[in-house]
C-alpha cells in the first residue's frame, strides 16, 4: 500500500518538476515534496506502523525517492535561474553603440575671463583685492576724491541718483577712499574690480553699465616710474611682451599729475591702421599720482606719503583683447557670443559638438 503511494508521489513529483517554470514554482516544489509536512514526510512516519521485515526496505526505498526528488528539483532549480538571468541581461542590455548624450558645458564669459585674467596679473604683482559698494555716497563717489559739489569735472559723470547724496558709482575710484580710510595711514597696495554705472545713451561702446579695475598703491616715496613700470608690466602680461606703453598727460582731479595710458596697436605692431586711426597706440587706462588733496583727505600726510593710482575699463581690455566689437554683447546673454569663448571651460580643449 506505501510502497505504492510513493511510486504514485513520485510520479506526480516527476510531472510537477517538468512543469515547473519560475523560481516560485521551485519554493512551491520544495514545500509539497520535501519540508516536514510533505506527503514524503507524511510516508516516513508510517515507517513504524510497517512489519520490520519490510520496513527496511521501504525505508531505503523512501531515501532514495526524496533524494531523487530533491535532486530533480536542484537540477531545475538551477536550470530556471539560469533562464531568468539570461532574460534578464537581455532586458537589461545597453546598445554602447548609440552615440551617448552630450554634455554642453557652459562658458565664462569673456568679460569675466578677462577680469580674472587682469585680477591675476596683479596679485602676482602684490597687490591684494579690495571690494567696496556700488552703492555710493557723493562724500566718497565725489568729494573725497577732491571733486566737490560744483567742480565742472562732475558733468562728465552724471549716474543715476537714489537720493541727493546717494548715487551709483560712477568709477572704482570710490574705493581707493575706504580703503585708505581703513588702512588708517598705512601702507597700501590694493586693485578693486567691480561694476560702474554712468547715465550714458547705449550704444556699441557706450553702457551704462560698465566695470573697472581700480589700483592704489601709497607708501613712502613712490614715484610715476613707480607707476609706468607697473602699468608697462600689465600691458605686456596682458596683451604680449612686444607691446609698448606711452603715458600722455590728462586730468582727474584725484591724481596730480595725471596720465592717460596707450599700448601700441596689436594690429600693426605700432606702425599705424585702422584699427588705431594711424596713430599706432591705443588708448588702455587713467592714471595718475595720487592728488596730496586726496590724501590729506583720507588719513594721509601728503609730506611723508605719495602715492599712484590707476582705473582700468575692463570690457575695453577685453574688447581690444577678443576683438568683441559692441560692449552690449557683454551683457546680453546671447548663447552664440558666448558660446565662442567656451573652450575657457574646457582648460583650452573644445570639442565642436
Ligand atoms: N576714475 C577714473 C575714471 O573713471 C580713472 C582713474 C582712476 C584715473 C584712478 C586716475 C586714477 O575715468
Amino acid at each position: 500500500m506505501e510502497l505504492e503511494n510513493l511510486t504514485v508521489i513520485c510520479q506526480e513529483a516527476k510531472s510537477d518538476i517538468q512543469k515547473a517554470s519560475t523560481s516560485e514554482d521551485v519554493i512551491e516544489l520544495r514545500n509539497k515534496y520535501l519540508a516536514k509536512k510533505s506527503a514524503l514526510s507524511a510516508l516516513l512516519s508510517e515507517l513504524g506502523k510497517l512489519p520490520p521485515e519490510e520496513r527496511k526496505e521501504f525505508g531505503q526505498k523512501l531515501n532514495q525517492a526524496r533524494a531523487e526528488i530533491s535532486e530533480l528539483i536542484e537540477a531545475k532549480d538551477k536550470e530556471i535561474k539560469a533562464e531568468e538571468l539570461k532574460k534578464k541581461l537581455q532586458a537589461e542590455e545597453i546598445d554602447i553603440s548609440l552615440p551617448g548624450r552630450n554634455n554642453d558645458v557652459g562658458g565664462q564669459n569673456p568679460f569675466h575671463v578677462v577680469k580674472d585674467e587682469i585680477t591675476d596679473i596683479f596679485l602676482n604683482m602684490g597687490f591684494e583685492v579690495a571690494d567696496g559698494p556700488e552703492v555710493e555716497t557723493d562724500l566718497f563717489n565725489f568729494e573725497l576724491l577732491n571733486i566737490p559739489k560744483d567742480h565742472p569735472a562732475r558733468d562728465m559723470q552724471d549716474t543715476f541718483y537714489i537720493s541727493e547724496n546717494v548715487l551709483l558709482r560712477t568709477h572704482t575710484s570710490p574705493v581707493q577712499a575706504h580703503s585708505m580710510k581703513a588702512a588708517e595711514g598705512k601702507p597700501l597696495r590694493i586693485i578693486c574690480p567691480g561694476k560702474t554705472y554712468r547715465r550714458d545713451d547705449d550704444d556699441a561702446t557706450h553702457s551704462h553699465q560698465f566695470a573697472q579695475i581700480e589700483g592704489l598703491v601709497i607708501d613712502r616715496n613712490i614715484n610715476i616710474g613707480h607707476l609706468k613700470a607697473t602699468l608697462e608690466l600689465f600691458a605686456k602680461k596682458m596683451f604680449g611682451e612686444k607691446r609698448e606703453i606711452r603715458l600722455r598727460p590728462s586730468y582727474f582731479p584725484f591724481t596730480e599729475p595725471s596720465v592717460e595710458v596707450d599700448i601700441t596697436c596689436a594690429n600693426c605692431d605700432g606702425k599705424g591702421c585702422s584699427m588705431c586711426k594711424g596713430t599706432g597706440y591705443i588708448e588702455i587706462l587713467g592714471g595718475g599720482m595720487v592728488h596730496p588733496n586726496v590724501l590729506k583727505m583720507n588719513g594721509y600726510d601728503p609730506d611723508v606719503y605719495s602715492g599712484f593710482a590707476f582705473g582700468i575699463g575692463i570690457e575695453r581690455v577685453a574688447i581690444l583683447r577678443y576683438g568683441i566689437d559692441d560692449i552690449r554683447k557683454f551683457y546680453q546673454n546671447d548663447v552664440r557670443f558666448l558660446h565662442q569663448y567656451r573652450k575657457r571651460a574646457y582648460g583650452g580643449i573644445y570639442h565642436v559638438s
